[in-house]
């Protein structure tokens, strides 16, 4: 079923309506079953009263009766005066007259020297006997009795009855299709959020909802079109690393293997054949520094940094330390300014592997006879040289993942994963990274922590 909230909503709702609505419906046919039926039973009563009143008075009710039972009689009713003996002394019907009753109510009316009323079922039809005691100098001397044929009240009764069930079936129905037509309406958004699920399931990953509520539901599906664009940007940015990781491989591996080639097809002088080597090994060294970037940026993907107290200054020396014949080479200077007292919670070999890609691009990218300065306050530092600097429309993109400025440029051909490492690692802790630069006159990059 595809609408299964729906209907085990619209269950819920029409059972717990139809037991209120059930409950609330026999309270009120009770309460009005009680009031006629109390009705009914004053207006007996106040007949009867008046029928005992005469009898005290000693005045002769034979006529009275008879006129009564007139009234009495519409109701297919009977008046009977009893002594206490039971034996009947008028009968508005004549035909119990000297007869023995000793029913229930006449009992009642006798010990209690109050009304008393019962109710029967003759013929199958509705019967009500009331009795009512008449008092001579403060004792029963004898009993009233009127039975009347009540089964136009109970007509009346459960007429109401109906109306009320088919004024209440209708309301549970319409509560009932209420209640599906919500639940569809809150079922309906996630049936699609389940199928748009099962399509990023099944590979289609750019899948996306349409759905336009402001609700829980809504942010749900907002929250799932951002998760299904991020797994398309990272499915995207997956492919192409490995678009970009092939072609770096080739590179080197073509040329490593032409130089090979003519090695084989030439008849070599030494000389040649060293300077081919040479090459070679050149090569290999660039495959190998560009596997083990890969590594690095691999490996940063599942690492948990191990973060400690470090004394910024004496990790700068440190990294400037293992630089320095690289430097060298260039004849540039490495200085290191930072305030000794600077302390950053960073990881440790993180943080050189920061300071080492930052200090080594500006030693690569900088002029002959350069300098470049590590300067520290206590929330940054920055790297700064006087290098041939960075275009503005290549300042975006460098710390993208093998982004490389046009390299005639520069006449440095790195891999470009080095930035890329330096931001993950950068953001991994927390930090920032930003860089300012202008083409021929060097650049800043500064980390705040
Ligand atoms: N200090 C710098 N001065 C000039 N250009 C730089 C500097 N640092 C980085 N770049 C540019 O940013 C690019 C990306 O740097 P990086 O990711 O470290 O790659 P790589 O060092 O392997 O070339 C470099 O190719 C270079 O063009
Ligand atoms: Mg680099």
């Amino acid at each position: 079923m595809k609408h299964k909230i729906a209907y085990r909503l619209a269950l819920t709702y029409g059972l717990i309506f139809i037991l209120a609505v059930a409950a609330i419906d026999a309270a009120l046919v009770l309460v009005y079953r009680d009031n006629q039926l109390k009705k009914n039973e004053n207006f007996y009563f106040g007949l009867s009263s008046m029928f005992a009143t005469m009898v005290e008075n000693n005045i002769k009710i034979t006529n009275y009766i008879n006129y009564n039972e007139g009234l009495v009689g519409q109701n297919n009713g009977r008046v009977l005066l009893l002594d206490t003996e039971g034996k009947v002394l008028l009968d508005s019907g004549s035909e119990l007259i000297g007869v023995s009753l000793t029913n229930q109510e006449f009992r009642k009316a006798l010990e209690s020297g109050k009304p008393a009323t019962g109710y029967y079922s003759f013929e199958n039809k509705g019967m009500a006997m009331f009795s009512y005691p008449v008092h001579f100098s403060g004792h029963i001397k004898a009993v009233v009795m009127i039975s009347v044929f009540i089964q136009d009240i109970y007509d009346d009764i459960n007429r109401f009855a109906m109306q009320i069930i088919v004024i209440s079936a209708l309301v549970v129905i319409m509560v009932i299709t209420a209640s599906i037509w919500m639940g569809r309406r809150l079922s309906e958004p996630i049936v699609r959020l389940t199928t748009a699920a099962e399509q990023i399931y099944k590979g289609k990953i750019d899948t996306t909802v349409e759905i336009n509520r402001t609700d829980e539901i809504g942010r749900l599906a907002g929250t799932f079109n951002r998760m299904s664009g991020e797994l398309k940007k990272i499915e995207t940015g997956r492919r192409r690393f490995i678009s970009d990781v092939s072609h770096e491989l080739k590179t080197p591996l073509s040329s490593i293997k032409a130089l090979i080639e003519a090695l084989i097809a030439s008849e070599t002088e030494d000389e040649l054949c060293k300077e081919y080597l040479q090459d070679i090994n050149h090569e290999i060294d660039r495959l190998t520094g560009l596997v083990c970037s890969l590594l690095t940026s691999a490996r940063l993907e599942e690492v948990m940094i191990k973060g400690e107290p470090l004394l910024l200054a004496e990790e700068v020396d440190c990294a400037i330390r293992a630089l320095l014949p690289l430097a060298a080479q260039k004849h540039i200077s490495l200085e290191n300014t930072c305030d000794r007292s600077v302390v950053i919670h960073a990881d440790r070999n993180m943080l050189k592997e920061v300071l080492i890609n930052l200090i080594d691009n500006s030693i690569k990218y900088g002029v002959q006879c350069g300098t470049v300065s590590i300067e520290c306050s206590h929330n940054s530092f920055n790297v700064v040289d006087n290098g041939c600097g960075i275009s503005e429309e290549d300042l975006p993109n460098i710390f993208d993942s093998f982004y490389r400025v046009d390299q005639s440029r520069t006449g440095e051909n790195g891999s470009g994963i080095g930035l890329f490492i330096v931001k993950r690692i950068i953001e991994l802790h927390g930090f920032a990274i930003s860089v300012s630069s202008k083409p021929g006159s060097g650049s800043v990059f500064t980390v705040t922590f």
